[in-house]
């Protein structure tokens, strides 16, 4: 009996299954390593002193995958594996489309042949779209995504809607998460992007370690508290163990679909995310206000009553925990 959690060694993914081991869960993962390391898994052994099995594949190879659920005990599934950058998707849209939409048709292909029908799929507020209104809930209706990223993750919500319509034996939990940052307190795993990073929180940790020189503020004249753009930032330690309450959810559940926020309820400004990490670290981090991002909504947070309600969840780590845990995994790496 094992949990497969496929995108396992990613950021979110590698958090995740740590909080399962550490519940006395057995998992399997499944990463093409794309966007990780193998080295997280090192690097979970030392967290949990657990050895998790791992399949280095590409969960669009139908076969393989079929071959992870043949030699293993598969009972529920969490689906992290997604490409996820999102001026990248703009410039690759059809790349997007293939590994996010087949990637997930071949899971959920095969877990029916294998008779596992219980997933939670990693979704994102920015199905929400550009809809005016400023607290998601999630009985709005998605609204309209603005880059290929985002759509692939709409249209894998109408998916998994239209199959639990089909076959009500399913167990789905969709969770929409809003800004993870942070890093668990090992300073062992964390997110830490190829590249320039397009986040908020990686390129700050690349200012504080001087290997890039200043920040860019994306505008200072939104009205919102202060001006700069506003968001609900989450502890990932926080995030991963709200995919342990959809896991026990689904244990106790026989069927159903359901769709969580997972977010503090709260929002925090672009400034108010800098002035805590210089204190919480006390490091200075450079930075000029530039222009508007194009696409960038000004404000948004999450209603987070449904998952405190149904789940059990809510989030427990302050700003200057993820400011200090993303500082402490930046300076290791
Ligand atoms: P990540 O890139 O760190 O992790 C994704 C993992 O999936 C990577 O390890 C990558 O190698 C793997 N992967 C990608 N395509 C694959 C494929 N075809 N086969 C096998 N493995 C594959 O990203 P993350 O931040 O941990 O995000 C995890 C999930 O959460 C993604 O689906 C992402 O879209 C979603 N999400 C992330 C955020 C965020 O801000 N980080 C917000 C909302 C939703
Ligand atoms: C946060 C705030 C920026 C960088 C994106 C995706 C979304 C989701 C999470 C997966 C904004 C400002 C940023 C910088 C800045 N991913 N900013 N300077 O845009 O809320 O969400 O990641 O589903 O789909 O769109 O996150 O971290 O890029 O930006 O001023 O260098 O920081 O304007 O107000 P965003 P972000």
């Amino acid at each position: 009996m094992a949990i497969l959690v496929t995108g396992g060694t990613g950021y979110i993914g590698s958090h995740t299954v740590v909080e399962l081991i550490e519940k006395g869960k057995d998992v399997v993962i499944v990463d093409n390593l794309v966007n990780s390391s193998i080295d997280v898994i090192d690097y979970i052994k030392q967290i949990t002193g657990k050895t998790v099995k791992f399949y280095n594949l590409d969960i669009r190879n139908e076969e393989a995958l079929d071959k992870v659920f043949k030699e293993n005990k598969i009972t529920e599934v969490i689906h992290f594996a997604g490409l996820k950058a999102v001026p990248e998707s703009v410039k690759k849209p059809l790349e997007y489309y293939d590994n996010n939409l087949t990637g997930t048709l071949v899971l959920l292909k095969v877990m029916r042949e294998n008779d596992c029908k219980k997933i939670v799929f990693s979704s994102s507020a920015t199905v929400y779209g550009n809809n005016g209104e400023i607290k998601y809930v999630e009985t709005m209706e998605r609204g309209k995504t603005t880059n290929p990223y985002g759509t692939t993750k709409s249209m894998i919500e109408n998916i998994l809607e239209d199959l639990y319509k089909s076959d009500n034996t399913w167990g789905i939990v969709i969770l929409r998460y809003f800004n993870p940052i942070g890093a668990h307190s090992s300073g062992l795993i964390g997110d830490n992007p190829n590249g320039i990073p397009n986040n908020l929180m990686p390129y700050i940790q690349r200012v504080a370690s001087g290997k890039l020189a200043e920040l860019s503020v994306y505008g200072n004249d939104y009205e919102t508290k202060d001006g700069t753009g506003v968001r609900d930032y989450i502890h990932v330690v926080d995030l991963a163990k709200g995919h342990l309450k959809a896991i026990e959810k689904l244990e106790k559940e026989e069927n159903g679909l359901n769709i969580y926020n997972l977010g503090s309820g709260k929002g925090c400004s672009v400034l108010e995310i800098i002035n805590t990490f210089e204190s919480v670290n006390a490091i200075k981090v450079p930075y000029k206000i530039v222009e508007r991002r194009a696409g960038d909504l000004p404000e948004y947070f999450a209603d987070a009553q449904k998952a405190k309600k149904e789940l059990n969840w809510e989030t427990e780590k302050t700003l200057e925990d993820m400011c200090r845990d993303a500082w402490n995994f930046a300076k290791n790496h």
